[in-house]
């Protein structure tokens, strides 16, 4: 195991995932890495961690530089188990290494190992010298668990930013520009969708406190290191925090049981294509929510469908909706549809959790509600009522 020298006397020591596969819910087709960086410097330093199973990896990379007794300092930039489950078994080799976090990191540890190891607190704009370098603390609560720091070293303009930029891709290459570009910045978006999501406005904040810094290379705590297109992922982020949408795209989500919604589904795509809006179908029994979410990011129109079923909604689209108000996405256009056959519960239901402020608060189109199977006549009246709003809006 060897490891990856990004500057001199700097190097990436983290662990390849290559068989992770589901992250807390979010599948991660092209598995994961935990990140883990060496700083040879007067204080021998280790920025992050890797999960507790990968832990051999991350040590064998280490060795392969220096011998980890040597290790002085350690900066844990977030608590969450991927980067901290490994904290333990080093702890073992250097139990006297002076562990840099903030406050909440310093507490959150404490309750995940009960270990009472040498933390040094530090507070937001703190900073370290260990040698040639300065390390720099800047806390970023909520992107993504209330503990989360990133750590600046100003020497070498590099950006060691956790959970924030980062992307689940397993690969042999280390920075992005030895990977193909378009699949780095689809899994960094996929990353912010189920991830990050929810807190664009702390994210905001952290651009904000990043605009300040002069950086030449971001190292984010999963996937590639981005050394040569920052300003790529540094504009999506800006865009993905602002809440920044196609007025051209729509989302066309939903579930069936007899083909009923999905004809409905079929209509209401067509009625945007119309209109020149590009309509994405998305059916919840082939398409995993997480990818789902990818397609919200930038999508102006989330269409939500089931049939009633004892009186509600398909669990398929239970879960997506569930999904969907935890990560609150803002400013969006909502439509809710489906077939039934008496009762008719599940579009009121949709309307309102798509619509209420106590669901997505999305502003809402005309729900469309069909017994049984719609005919032509139905369909054409779907489709020329929504044309009509999309003309008015
Ligand atoms: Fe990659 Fe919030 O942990």
């Amino acid at each position: 195991m060897k490891a990856y020298k990004l500057k001199d006397n700097i190097y990436w020591v983290g662990a390849i995932d290559w068989n992770l596969r589901n992250f807390h819910g979010y599948i991660t087709p092209r598995g994961s890495t935990y990140n883990a960086y060496l700083l040879i410097d007067e204080k021998v330093t280790l920025i992050d961690n890797v999960k507790y199973y990968l832990f051999d990896e991350m040590l064998a990379r280490i060795s392969d530089i220096i011998d980890p007794h040597k290790i002085d300092i350690i900066v844990q930039n977030h608590i969450e188990m991927d980067h901290s489950s490994g904290l333990p078994q080093l702890m073992k080799i250097i139990p006297e290494a002076k562990i840099y976090t903030n406050a909440s990191a310093i507490k959150g540890l404490k309750l995940h190992y009960h270990q009472d190891w040498n933390f040094q607190e530090i507070k937001s704009g703190d900073s370290i010298n260990i040698g040639k370098n300065d390390l720099t603390f800047l806390t970023t609560p909520m992107v993504h668990w209330p503990d989360n720091q990133v750590t600046y070293c100003p020497q070498e303009k590099l950006l060691f930013s956790n959970d924030a930029f980062g992307q689940h891709i397993a690969s042999n290459e280390r920075v992005e520009s030895d990977f193909p570009l378009d699949i780095v910045l689809e899994e960094a978006k996929k990353y912010y969708a189920n991830i990050v999501l929810p807190y664009s406005k702390q994210v905001q904040k952290v651009m904000e406190a990043v605009s300040s810094l002069e950086i030449n290379m971001i190292a984010p705590s999963h996937g590639l290191i981005w050394t040569e297109h920052l300003p790529e992922i540094l504009n999506a982020y800006n865009l993905w925090s602002n809440n920044i949408t196609d007025n051209q795209k729509a989302l066309v989500i939903y579930d069936t049981m007899w083909k009923s919604t999905e004809i409905i589904a079929y209509a209401i795509a067509q009625a945007f294509e119309n209109k020149g809006i590009k309509a994405k179908l998305q059916n919840l029994q082939l398409t995993h929510i997480s990818d789902i979410m990818t397609e919200v990011m930038d999508a102006k129109y989330i269409c939500v469908g089931s049939p009633t079923i004892n009186s509600s909604i398909l669990p398929t689209v239970a879960a997506f909706m569930s999904y969907l108000q935890c990560l609150a996405p803002k400013d969006r256009i909502g439509l809710a549809f489906g077939s039934y056959g008496w009762s008719g519960q599940s579009v009121p239901m949709l309307h309102k959790m798509l619509g209420d402020d106590s669901g997505c608060g999305f502003k809402m189109l005309e729900p469309v509600k069909v017994q049984f199977i719609p005919d032509e006549e139905i369909l054409n009246q779907i489709r020329e009522n929504l044309e009509r709003q999309l003309d008015n809006m």
